[in-house]
């Protein structure tokens, strides 16, 4: 799949802009502050009907004014489809070919997208919440289903927790079996697709990093079992088994909205063996191995955001990179505030745009 054409209508700093990205490589050039991440951030949009970055709709649109268009035209599946996102202050409207979309489902799959910036690396050092969430989303962008699993879940904690607020526990045992139940589902939809991930980083890490290191990707479900049959029985006796103690605390302290993931170099945890530069590559081979993923799923390459890319990768990785999604039909937009690292790069399927104050400006495919 690939992006056609962007239209932006005050989008963030950007007034205006209508433009035709490469087939392959486009690369967005420009200062600090100009607008390059919001650029790439509303091609995003366009395949999530969401920010990438954890920002509210009435962010997205340009300070005093009060609404901001994003349409793509986009290929895929071998049919064109018209992408509108009109976003105001409370609201966001899709439509699809003209006509409205109602649920983020219904654009599930359009433009699947896979991003990498220099946000994401801070994932391997922060808390369990921020891996969790991105097991999760990215398992979404190639099972719809998931969502349902996902929701019904968080539904159910959500009943569960405020009965136990109101100290009573009649109906308790009700919502802990559900709880066991959907709990299990939505662990064996993560162990899948973890061991999915994890059966494709090490590859592609090698590719990037250049390096012989064993990296592995674990999932660290806060109960654990044995078996994929053992799960809803091992959570339903923990669950059984705090019972007494969530009550006291008045909330479910066990299950798997305390998973986790490990990260691991050399068989040890990535945070705290792994240098700054191997835990970017680390992260950049997961997103590629999102990609191949999401390859598999949709039968051909979702778009890649490379933000920010030079100033989180050295010379040699860099090389690695770009020899890597040169091999594969896949368009990639890179930002960047400096262009010479990227100018080798820059072939008859390319094009460069110079950004400055949220204005985009072709500038040829870069070679002379
Ligand atoms: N809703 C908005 N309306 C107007 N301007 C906005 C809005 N949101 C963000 N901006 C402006 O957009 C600019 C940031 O753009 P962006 O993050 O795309 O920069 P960048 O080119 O990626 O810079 P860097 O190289 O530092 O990453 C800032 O100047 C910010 O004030
Ligand atoms: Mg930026």
């Amino acid at each position: 799949m690939f992006v056609k054409q962007v239209w932006l209508e005050q989008y963030r700093n950007i007034q205006t802009a209508s433009i035709k990205p490469a087939r392959h490589l486009t690369v967005l050039y420009g200062f600090n502050g100009q607008g390059k991440t919001n650029f790439l951030e509303s091609v995003y949009l366009l395949g999530n009907a969401r920010p990438f970055r954890s920002a509210k709709v009435p962010d997205l649109i340009c300070h005093g004014t009060r609404t901001a268009a994003v349409r793509g035209l986009i290929f895929s599946a071998g049919v064109e489809s018209d992408i509108l996102l009109r976003l105001e202050q409370h609201t966001r409207r899709v439509t699809v070919d003209g006509k409205a979309v109602q649920r983020a489902a219904d654009l599930h799959g359009r433009l699947a997208v896979v991003i990498f910036s220099p946000d994401d690396t801070a994932m391997v050092k922060l808390g369990p919440e921020t891996r969790r969430r991105y097991l999760d989303r990215s398992l979404y962008a190639s099972d719809a289903g998931f969502l349902q699993e996902y929701h019904s879940y968080y539904r159910i904690l959500k009943q569960r927790n405020a009965l136990l607020k109101t100290n009573q526990t009649e109906g308790l045992d009700l919502w802990t079996e559900q709880l066991a139940t959907a709990g299990s589902r939505l662990m064996g939809h993560r162990q899948r697709y973890a061991d999915r991930l994890n059966h494709l980083l090490q590859q592609k890490y090698q590719q990037i990093a250049g390096e012989q290191e064993k990296v592995s990707l674990v999932y660290q479900p806060d109960v654990p079992c044995e078996t994929e049959d053992a799960r809803a029985e091992a959570l339903r006796t923990v669950l059984n088994n705090q019972r007494e103690h969530d009550l006291r605390y008045k909330t479910t302290g066990r299950g798997p909205h305390r998973d986790d993931l490990a990260f691991l170099i050399g068989g040890r945890p990535l945070k705290g063996f792994g240098s700054q530069g191997q835990q970017r590559s680390f992260v950049l081979a997961l997103k590629m191995a999102e990609l191949d993923h999401l390859q598999e799923t949709f039968g051909e390459m979702p778009v890649l955001l490379l933000d920010d890319i030079a100033s989180e990768l050295d010379r040699e990785r860099m090389t690695n990179l770009l020899s890597y999604v040169r091999q594969r039909e896949v368009q990639v937009l890179i930002t960047t505030t400096d262009v010479t690292p990227f100018l080798p790069a820059l072939q008859q399927d390319s094009k460069l745009f110079r950004v400055d104050e949220g204005r985009l400006t072709y500038e040829g495919n870069g070679t002379p």
